[in-house]
């Protein structure tokens, strides 16, 4: 079984972004600059949220905390999202996700500037990747896209299932699979038989959300399966929506959890600021 290692070549793509952003500030770019806002007290989001501040330092992007209490009001949170939106000096804005249950999550996402959108998430961005003409897409899916062909895993032609129809990663996901001209297929909760779609599988995408939700029966021999689950056991250990153990035996490539898809979402979150300083300055060539 071969480690689809996301730590790694998250390393080394920060390494690359590292010297593309110090190249950009020599030809008179502006340093890239990401505004992170976290909503309340969610200990998963604070832990997410401070390994991407981290990251935008090693890599040379400077950063801005927002923090608002969980309390805060729709109205207060546009106006926060507005005023970034306006800052000349931010480029890239990026909400934590999940949102108190009392804020429209979709409405916040869809007040980023499309052109400031870090996530790639707002409606714009989606349509422009459902229409063939990505600007920046989803950090996660477009995370395991990199980690497939940096493992030579060849995707043209080859049978894609994605389990999970989230907006965030599973749809995004499809929409990726499809553009390297995979054979789609979206499964979810309501899916009559999972087994039958995955019996024909090559490629798997779980992101059901569900701990090691999928093992070795449940794919074919040699299947690449990448996880995106994240999940705490009750034992203070990581796992993931597949059970690693089990699929290492019989499956071609596997991303395990941690280290696999995680490093890659905040990898490629770096990079959309990037691209997205560069779009805001087209007098600059990188
Ligand atoms: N919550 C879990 N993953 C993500 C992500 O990629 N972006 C945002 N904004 N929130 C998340």
């Amino acid at each position: 079984m071969e480690k689809l290692d996301g730590k790694a070549l998250s390393q080394e793509w920060r390494g690359g972004l590292k010297t593309r952003v110090e190249q950009w500030v020599a030809k008179g770019g502006p340093v890239p600059c990401l505004a992170v806002v976290l909503v309340g007290d969610d200990p998963a989001s604070q832990v997410y949220v401070s390994h991407k501040i981290k990251a935008c330092a090693q890599a040379g992007i400077r950063s801005i905390e927002e923090r608002l209490p969980g309390s805060v009001t729709q109205d207060e949170l546009l106006a926060k999202v507005n005023n970034l939106n306006r800052d000349p000096e931010v480029n890239g804005i990026l909400v934590q996700l999940p949102l108190p249950s009392h804020i429209d999550e979709a409405a916040v996402v869809d007040q980023i500037d499309p052109l400031k959108d870090a996530d790639g998430l707002c409606t714009e961005n989606l349509g422009l990747l459902a229409a063939g003409r990505m600007r920046v897409a989803p950090c996660t899916p477009h995370g395991v896209i990199h980690l497939l062909k940096k493992h030579q895993i060849e995707m043209a032609g080859a049978n894609a299932v994605v389990v999970g129809r989230s907006q965030i990663v599973g749809k995004p996901m499809a929409l990726l699979l499809l553009q390297e001209n995979a054979t789609v297929t979206i499964c979810h909760s309501k899916t009559k038989n999972l087994g039958q779609h995955l019996a024909q599988a090559d490629i798997v995408v779980v992101a059901a959300g569900r701990p090691e939700f999928l093992g070795a029966g449940d794919f074919p021999k040699n299947c690449v399966i990448v996880d995106v689950g994240i999940h705490r056991k009750d034992n203070g250990k990581l796992c993931g929506d597949v059970r690693f153990a089990e699929v290492a035996e019989t499956a071609r490539a596997v991303s395990p959890v941690p280290g696999g898809v995680g490093p890659m979402t905040i990898a490629m979150l770096l990079e959309n600021t990037m691209q997205l300083t560069m779009l805001q300055n087209p007098g600059v060539t990188p």
